[in-house]
């Protein structure tokens, strides 16, 4: 597998939920996608259900681990020569029975070194690969919990790792719009995932929908923007 026919896409957190939706549909448009997960095996696990759609690449990494970060890209850099999209999805939300009074750093690290430190890092790894590519696109997949109208008092890490996602994005866009690189944030709503929950409204697939179309469709004039459903909203 090479990058020089189709665009080869990375999604992290792709083993379940939003970011298996999104592989699958980046997979539907032709896209060679590069699925990541913490776990090898249920990268492969994942793959092996979506490898009748096109070229899969299974690879472990775990976005708040620099090691784990730099031992996927020496793998991915010698499978690929350029890197098209990069969809940061990874996420924890960990705040169950605390709030901002109650919460420890220890918690506090964690959210923020997986939902925030991590796409940065991967942002910053692999912009070799993205510079080679003359279309390349990251998206951040945030939430309204990092609108600052939207923050909680008893979904502290939370929030704060999406609100500090959103300034991330905004300065990368920045960071990277002379090199010609769009990032964007988005939305995905109230999906029924592990984390969503059985109640939530949206399907993965409803969910994965303005990452997709981000990452293939948008305009390249659209960067450091925050999205939900096809549609700017305010950060
Ligand atoms: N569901 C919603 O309603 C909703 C709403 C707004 C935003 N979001 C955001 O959407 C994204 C996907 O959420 P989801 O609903 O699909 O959640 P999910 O079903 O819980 O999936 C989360 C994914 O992130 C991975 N992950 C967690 N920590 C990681 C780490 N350190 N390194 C690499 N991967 C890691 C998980 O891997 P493991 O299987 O190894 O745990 C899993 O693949 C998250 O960023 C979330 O904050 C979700």
């Amino acid at each position: 597998m090479n990058g020089k026919e189709n665009k080869t896409a990375l999604v992290t957190g792709a083993n379940r939920g939003i970011g298996l939706a999104i592989a699958r549909g980046l997979l539907q448009k032709g896209y060679e996608v590069i699925i990541t997960s913490r776990s090898f095996d249920k990268a492969t696990e994942a793959a092996k259900k979506l490898e009748t759609l096109g070229q899969v690449i299974a690879i472990e990494l775990d976005v708040s681990d620099d090691r784990s970060i730099d031992r996927a890209f020496e793998t991915i850099n010698q499978k690929i020569d350029r890197l098209d999209v990069l969809i940061n999805n990874a996420g924890i939300y960990p705040d169950e029975g605390v709030n901002i009074l109650t919460i420890d750093r220890e918690l506090l690290e964690l959210t923020l070194n997986t939902n925030t430190f991590g796409a940065i890092k991967m942002v910053q790894k692999f912009l070799p690969l993205l510079e080679q590519s003359p279309d390349a696109r990251i998206i951040n997949v945030s939430s309204s919990y990092g609108e600052i109208n939207g923050l909680s008092a008893n979904v502290p890490s939370y929030c704060l790792s999406k609100l500090a996602l959103n300034g991330a994005t905004i300065m990368l866009a920045d960071a990277l719009n002379s090199k010609g690189i769009v990032v964007n944030s988005i939305c995905p709503g109230w999906v029924r995932t592990d984390m969503g929950g059985a109640s939530a409204p949206r399907t993965p697939e409803q969910g994965a929908d303005t990452a997709i179309w981000l990452a293939t469709e948008a305009s390249r004039k659209e960067t450091g923007k925050f999205w939900r459903d096809r549609q700017v909203i305010s950060y």
